[in-house]
């Protein structure tokens, strides 16, 4: 089948355009779409172009019932567990808004759901001590996320399941010395809006030459 075609969206709209999107639908994605999204994804850059990645999709409904599982515990942990208090905490510029936890919640209850799962894989991380580790999988990994979002799909970087990599990783029959960065569920928005994402002022968070020398925007 051929690739459908992509909206014509420009790379600033599509960057001031894509939040976390986590209410999707079951329609399943073709698989046509996927490579294109992954093909995207791999022009993403990593250090010395070493690529030392995998992408790992999941579609099967075992795997995802068990992942499932473990994501909702961590939900539960780290969010659930404090849902009145953050439901009733005023907006700020920052965290979590009421809609935000409301959509977030909605994906721990429904991650199973979304048609297609991506683990974006790191090799030579699961030992490593290196801080900036991330740093040669996320600009791949965003870039994903805007490919999707060229094709109508929604995704949102998660992480919740983590606790439970030692169990991830024969199931998914990862090498040794592999690590999951994430998990990116995908499908076709249901609900919301490709809008901007609300952010801190970018004049608040720039710094010129030396850290707190912040500046109006001319
Ligand atoms: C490292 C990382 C881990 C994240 N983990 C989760 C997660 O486990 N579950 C979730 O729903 N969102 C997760 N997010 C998404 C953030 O909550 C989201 O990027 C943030 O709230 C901004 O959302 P917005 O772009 O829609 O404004 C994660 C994002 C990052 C960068």
């Amino acid at each position: 089948m051929p690739v459908p075609e992509p909206d014509p969206v420009s790379i600033l709209e599509a960057l001031h355009s894509t939040p976390a999107r986590r209410y999707l639908s079951a329609e399943p994605i073709p698989d046509e779409v996927i490579w294109a999204i992954l093909d995207a994804a791999v022009r993403g850059p990593s250090g010395g172009n070493r690529q030392n990645w995998g992408w790992v999709v999941v579609t099967d409904p075992e795997i995802k019932g068990q992942v499932a599982g473990w994501y909702r515990e961590g939900w539960d942990r780290a969010y659930g567990s404090r849902r009145e208090q953050i439901l009733a905490a005023p907006p700020t510029a920052d965290g979590l808004t009421r809609q935000s936890f409301l959509a977030a919640e909605h994906l721990a209850l429904h991650l199973a759901e979304a048609p297609v799962w991506i683990f974006p894989v790191l090799r030579r991380a699961a030992d490593s001590g290196n801080p900036r580790l991330g740093s040669s999988i996320y600009g791949a990994v965003q870039q994903l996320i805007l490919a999707a979002r060229a094709y109508g799909i929604g995704a949102t970087l998660t992480t919740l399941y983590a606790a439970h990599e030692a169990e991830l990783r024969p199931l998914l029959g990862l090498p040794d010395d592999a690590l999951t960065m994430g998990l990116l569920p995908l499908g076709y928005p249901v609900r919301g809006r490709w809008s901007q994402p609300r952010r801190r002022p970018v004049e608040e968070v720039t710094h010129w030459n030396r850290w707190g020398a912040t500046r109006e925007r001319s």
